[in-house]
């Protein structure tokens, strides 16, 4: 049932109200703008806009397809439209379905929605995010059904994945951290949502919560470990070189490729200074995790085919010891992403190339080429080179890995 809602519009007839009165008679509006431009911020960190827009022109429409490893999702319109859009909702409609992952009719979303993120949000964050988005203008757009494979088209199904993986509520400010500490696991753990890409997934599509932000697997890349990991974790990031990343894409170590990218570009370059440095300090705390595999050096054969190609295609921008130059050629050696045990990121780049993302911080441009007609065991050989030269160590990539690179998608 759609139920009328009553804080929001509230809100909205006192700005009426406001502009039509002398501002002496209006108390309660800088608080309402307050209210607004507090939900903005939130509803940039919480990037939204990522998953709800399908055409630029139309912001926060919805119909944007996300694919699921069990099928595609579309997001709904969150504009303030009636019949199409969230319009006719309450403010508990609104808080149920972030925080309970339930529709204002009962029915149960899937998590390619981040509910189980949004559960964690103070209600009166949740109430300011809904007040920006009352104030967009309406757009009647309605999102296509989902198209999963059977049984998950019966989001009655939710319930038992709910049951099972599910915990709703608030997280509890740890009263022994810093202000700034708390404010930085909010971010990532509830509004960040950055667990949905960065912590591994069991066999439902359910984050692995024993592993918190170990890396994962998702959309053919893998989003590596946040944790204090040596080699593929960030124990060689500084908070300096993390809040650097978030905000312009890149840094003296590494570049943002595609997925991280449109989290940057949409929300971290967006998010105020202090609330990136708290994202750095929180991510800094985090213990080293799980110990990274052993690794065995390669072959020699495939070490020497590697640095052949290396040679010939690589060391005009990367030079000869990997070095590059920072924030225009990414550095090889000791860089964390590169030396992630699953090598998904790294062939990507290989054979789609990459155009470097420009921010108002780092506007200049850059790209890698794409490196398609390189065979399977060519990208293979080139691949585990830079794994494991110049101190990089890393397990030794296969051609049938990068078989497989190539179709996912
Ligand atoms: C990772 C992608 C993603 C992000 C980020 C995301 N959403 Fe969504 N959202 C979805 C999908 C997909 C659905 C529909 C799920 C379904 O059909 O079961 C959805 C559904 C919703 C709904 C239900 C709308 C309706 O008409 O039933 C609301 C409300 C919502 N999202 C609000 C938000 C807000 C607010 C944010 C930011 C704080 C946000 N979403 C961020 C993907 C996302
Ligand atoms: C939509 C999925 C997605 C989300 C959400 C996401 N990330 Fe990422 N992230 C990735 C991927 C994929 C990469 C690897 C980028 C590459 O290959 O260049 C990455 C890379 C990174 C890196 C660089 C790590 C390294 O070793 O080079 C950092 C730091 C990072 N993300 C932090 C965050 C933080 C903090 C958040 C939440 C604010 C977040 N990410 C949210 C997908 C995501
Ligand atoms: C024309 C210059 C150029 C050449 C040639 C080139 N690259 Fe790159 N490479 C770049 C740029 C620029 C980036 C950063 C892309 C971005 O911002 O997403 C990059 C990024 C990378 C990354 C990702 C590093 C990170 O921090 O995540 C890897 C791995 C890589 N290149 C390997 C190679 C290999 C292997 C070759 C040869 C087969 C090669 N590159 C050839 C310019 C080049």
């Amino acid at each position: 049932m759609r139920r009328q809602h009553r804080t929001t519009g509230a809100i909205l007839a006192s700005m009426l109200l406001c502009s039509a009165f002398a501002a002496r008679e209006c108390t309660a509006a800088p608080a309402d703008d307050d209210i607004v431009a507090r939900g903005k911020a939130l509803t940039i960190a919480g990037d939204c806009a990522s998953c709800h827009t399908a055409d630029p022109a139309k912001p926060f429409a919805g119909g944007k397809r996300i694919d699921t490893p069990f099928g595609a999702v579309f997001s709904p319109n969150l504009t303030p439209d009636r019949d199409t859009g969230i319009g006719g909702w309450s403010d508990d409609d609104f808080l149920r379905a972030l925080r309970m992952g339930v529709s204002p009719n009962g029915a149960h979303y899937y998590p390619a929605f981040p509910y189980p993120s949004f559960t964690k949000l103070i209600r009166n964050d949740i109430l300011a995010i809904r007040a920006y988005l009352a104030t967009l203008a309406p757009v009647s757009n309605k999102a296509p059904p989902p198209e999963l494979r059977w049984p998950l088209n019966y989001r009655v199904l939710m319930r038992g994945w709910n049951a099972l993986f599910f915990t709703p509520g608030i997280i509890q400010p740890d009263q022994s951290r810093t202000a700034e500490w708390n404010r930085g696991r909010y971010l990532v753990e509830a509004l960040a949502h950055c667990g949905a890409c960065h912590t591994p997934k069991n066999a439902f599509g359910a984050d692995r919560r024993d592993q918190a932000l170990s890396g994962s697997m998702v959309q053919g890349m893998f989003a590596p470990r946040l944790d204090g990991a040596a080699r593929s974790g960030l124990k060689s990031w500084s908070a300096g070189d993390i809040a650097e990343y978030l905000q312009s894409g890149r840094n003296g170590h590494s570049h943002a490729g595609p997925l991280m990218s449109e989290v940057v570009v949409n929300s971290t370059s967006k998010m105020s200074d202090a609330d990136v440095h708290a994202i750095a300090v929180y991510l800094k705390s985090l213990p080293a995790g799980a110990p990274e595999p052993a690794v065995t050096p390669p072959s020699p054969a495939q070490m020497s085919n590697g640095e052949r190609l290396y040679r010939g295609a690589c060391v005009a921008c990367h030079e000869l010891d990997g070095s590059g130059a920072p924030r225009i050629y990414p550095p090889l050696p000791g860089n964390t992403n590169l030396q992630s045990a699953n090598p998904a990121s790294t062939l990507r780049i290989i054979l789609d190339g990459a155009q470097t993302l420009t921010t108002p911080r780092a506007p200049n441009a850059g790209s890698m080429p794409a490196y398609p007609k390189l065979t399977d065991q060519e990208v293979a050989d080139v691949a585990t080179y830079i794994r494991n030269s110049w101190g990089n160590a890393a397990p030794a990539v296969t051609a049938d890995e990068v078989a497989k690179a190539r179709t996912a998608k």
